[in-house]
C-alpha cells in the first residue's frame, strides 16, 4: 500500500520530552516481548477484530497493529508527540491507513454512534480520568459496537503484588507518563452502562514486570 497522508484533525498533544523519548524507545524494543506475553488476553479480546475501521485509544507505537486486516483504517487517539513517527511508520509497514488524532481520549473529535470498534491496550491505566475515557468509548459507539481492552490492573487486596503496587506507585508512574499501578479498571468498565460486558483476570505468567502482571481483558457491548 503507498504512503499516505496521516490527517491531524484535533490538536491537543503532549511531550515529555526525555520521558516520552523514553517511552517510546521502551515501548518499541520491548514490543514484541510483551505481545508475546499477553498474547493469550490479545487473542481473546482482539483476536476475532475484522472491521475495517478501528478506532484505538492510546496506540503508542503500533503495539496492536497485527490484529487490524491489512488495509483497514486505524483511528489512532494518541496524544503524545513522542510516538506519532513510529507509529506511522509502522502503519505504513502494516498497509494500514492512519487517521491520527492527537488528543486525549477523554474527548473523542467523533460523532455519537459512529464507530463500530474501539480498542485499547495498557491505556486505561495512564490515562487521567479513565470513567471519562470509558464514557466517551460508549458515546462514540453505535448500538451493537464492541469496546475491546486488555489492561494492567490492581492486584488483589492484601496480597504481595499489591503492596508492591502501591509502594511504586509513584516513582512508576513519573517513569511511565502517568501509568498508575493499582488501578481498578475492571470497575470502571463495569460501571460504563454497556449493555453486556465479558472480561476475565489473569496472572500474566513469564513476565519480568512483575507489578504489572496482574491484567483483565475483554468485550463490552455497546
Ligand atoms: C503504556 S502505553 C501503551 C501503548 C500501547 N497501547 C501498547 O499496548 O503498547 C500508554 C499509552 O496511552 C497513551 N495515553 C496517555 N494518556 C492518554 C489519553 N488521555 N488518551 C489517549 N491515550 C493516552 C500514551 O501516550 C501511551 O501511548
Amino acid at each position: 500500500m503507498s504512503s499516505r497522508p496521516i490527517t491531524h484533525v484535533h490538536a491537543e498533544p503532549f511531550d515529555h520530552f526525555v520521558r516520552g523519548r523514553f517511552n517510546a524507545w521502551f515501548f518499541a524494543t520491548l514490543d514484541t516481548y510483551i505481545n508475546r506475553v499477553t498474547e493469550p488476553l490479545k487473542q481473546a479480546a482482539f483476536g476475532s477484530l475484522a472491521a475495517t475501521t478501528v478506532v484505538e485509544l492510546g496506540p503508542g507505537i503500533g503495539a496492536n497493529l497485527t490484529y487490524l486486516p491489512a488495509g483497514a483504517l486505524l483511528v489512532a487517539v494518541e496524544p503524545n508527540t513522542r510516538m506519532h513517527a513510529a507509529l506511522a511508520a509502522r502503519c505504513e509497514r502494516a498497509g494500514v491507513e492512519l487517521r491520527l488524532i492527537a488528543d486525549s481520549a477523554e474527548r473523542m473529535p467523533l460523532a455519537d454512534a459512529s464507530v463500530d470498534e474501539v480498542i485499547c491496550s495498557l491505556v486505561l491505566c495512564t490515562v487521567p480520568d479513565p470513567d471519562a475515557v470509558v464514557r466517551e468509548v460508549r458515546r462514540v459507539l453505535r448500538p451493537g459496537g464492541r469496546f475491546r481492552f486488555v489492561e494492567h490492573v490492581a492486584a488483589p487486596p492484601r496480597s504481595v503484588r499489591s503492596r508492591v503496587q502501591r509502594a511504586l506507585r509513584g516513582p512508576w508512574g513519573w517513569t511511565f507518563e502517568g501509568c498508575d499501578l493499582h488501578r481498578d479498571t475492571g470497575a470502571v468498565i463495569e460501571r460504563a452502562g454497556f449493555e453486556r460486558t465479558t472480561m476475565f483476570e489473569r496472572v500474566l505468567r513469564g513476565s519480568i514486570f512483575y507489578p504489572v502482571n496482574t491484567a483483565i481483558c475483554g468485550i463490552a457491548w455497546r
